[in-house]
């Protein structure tokens, strides 16, 4: 079957280790430490480390974010909200690339996309201030024509698809909801990428769903993060990592 879109061989994996520091909050202290699971998940196969650092520090700490920087052998994705504060923290670290996600402090995690569509003003600046600094801006977005549009418009290089809506019908069995989410993801890569958009996805990713998805030839990173550390306390980190990677593969080599 001839295909329009030629997937690179290798889908990138980055391992997201917020739930490590997660972990270490809940007694405070330093234990387990997400730098040493960073490595860890580098060793086992991870291409790059995403980490959020949220408003109210409930994971990841700014000491964390300056140790990943200083210490980690592989690209960090620093995840987070498109305010003064953020930004002048990631113009400060200058990781190599930034994901722009929403944030809201009674959310338990990133609960939708971002409106770039309804909120452009306030992000092209900001979009503009990390890529002068060198640092590659993602927008964390839902498969949603308006929003990838807009993400052209406002110069973001890349964008991430939520598809943690696919994650949760799918594990809630409700099938054509699934099926829907799904086609949504699909139709929103292929446009992303005709826009000349680099594609990510993530949030809510299983070894199952991340061998679904990396069948999608637009689709060149996956982020992962709370079901990989969840696990690790089966399988242990690396193993965990190396069974999503070898899950991506074998997707890969459906598309
Ligand atoms: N990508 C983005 C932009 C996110 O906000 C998150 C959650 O922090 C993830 C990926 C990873 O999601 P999960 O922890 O559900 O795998």
């Amino acid at each position: 079957m001839a295909k329009s879109v030629h997937a690179p061989a290798h889908l990138r994996l980055g391992v997201n280790i917020d739930h490590v520091a997660t972990i270490r909050n809940a007694r405070g202290g330093r234990h387990p430490d997400p730098v040493r699971a960073a490595k860890l998940a580098i060793e086992a196969g991870a291409d790059g480390i995403t980490a959020h650092l949220r408003e109210d520090r409930r994971h990841i700490r700014d000491d964390d974010i300056a140790r990943l920087k200083a210490e980690i052998t592989k690209p960090l994705n620093f995840e987070m909200a498109a305010t003064p504060e953020m930004v002048e923290i990631a113009l400060k670290t200058k990781p190599h690339a930034a994901c722009l996600v929403p944030e809201k402090r009674t959310e338990r995690t990133t609960e939708g996309g971002l409106d770039v569509a309804g909120q452009h003003n306030m992000l092209a600046p900001v979009v503009a201030k990390l890529k002068d600094a060198g640092i590659r801006v993602s927008l964390f977005i839902a498969a949603e024509p308006g929003q990838i549009e807009m993400a052209v418009r406002i110069k973001a290089p890349v964008i991430e698809i939520h598809v943690g809506a696919w994650c949760d019908a799918l594990s809630e069995g409700q099938a054509v909801q699934a099926d829907a989410e799904w086609q949504r993801i699909r139709d929103g890569a292929r446009m992303a990428k005709k826009l000349g958009l680099e594609v990510h996805a993530g949030h809510g990713l299983n070894y199952a769903t991340a061998e679904t998805i990396a069948a999608l030839p637009e689709i060149v990173e996956l982020n992962i993060g709370h079901y990989l550390i969840g696990e690790a306390i089966y399988d242990g980190l690396k193993q965990s990592v190396k069974l999503m990677r070898a899950a991506m593969d074998r997707g890969r080599k459906k598309s």
